[in-house]
């Protein structure tokens, strides 16, 4: 099974989408396995941006994402990765498609209500940038049979 980062970013969190948001992902049969309500700091943002340090939106992105807090998870599935980018919708919220989460709850890029990991590689390095090893909870919901065949 594959593990995700997922955050819902300041904006969201100022709307009051928790609930709804984490609702989606438990309805897909997704699972939750580590939660925190926090601040991101000026250093973890840069670190969690880095790929992004050359482009014009860069210093806008981490004063938005340090702004207030935000709530950082990760999620398990099958193929959760690609399943939960697709559940987000597109980068820009105008060009996300209705039914995700961006498609359903946001305009403007810079507000694009969450954060999720693009590839493998992401997944791992944003889940290390944000969680301890000792955070992440191993469990079996009841449910699962019912998801998985
Ligand atoms: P994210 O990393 O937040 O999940 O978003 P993403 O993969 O869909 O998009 P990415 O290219 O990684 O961009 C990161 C965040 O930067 C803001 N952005 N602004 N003004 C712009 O042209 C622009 N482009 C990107 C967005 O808030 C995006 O989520
Ligand atoms: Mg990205």
């Amino acid at each position: 099974m594959e593990k995700t980062f997922l955050a819902i970013k300041p904006d969201g969190i100022q709307r009051g989408l928790i609930g709804k948001i984490i609702s989606r992902l438990e309805e897909k049969g997704f699972k939750l396995v580590a939660m925190k309500f926090m601040l991101v700091s000026n250093e973890l943002a840069q670190k969690h941006y880095g790929e992004h340090k050359e482009k014009p939106f860069f210093k806008g992105l981490v004063d938005f994402i340090t702004s207030g807090p935000v709530v950082a998870m990760i999620w398990e599935g099958k193929d959760v990765i690609n399943a939960l980018r697709k559940m987000m919708g597109k980068t820009n919220p105008l060009e996300a498609d209705t039914g995700t989460i961006r498609g359903d709850f946001g305009v403007d890029i810079g507000r694009n209500v969450v954060h999720g990991s693009d590839s493998a590689e992401s997944a791992k390095r944003e889940i290390k940038l944000f969680f301890n090893e000792s955070e992440i909870i191993s469990w079996q919901p009841e449910i699962q049979k019912w998801i998985y065949e």
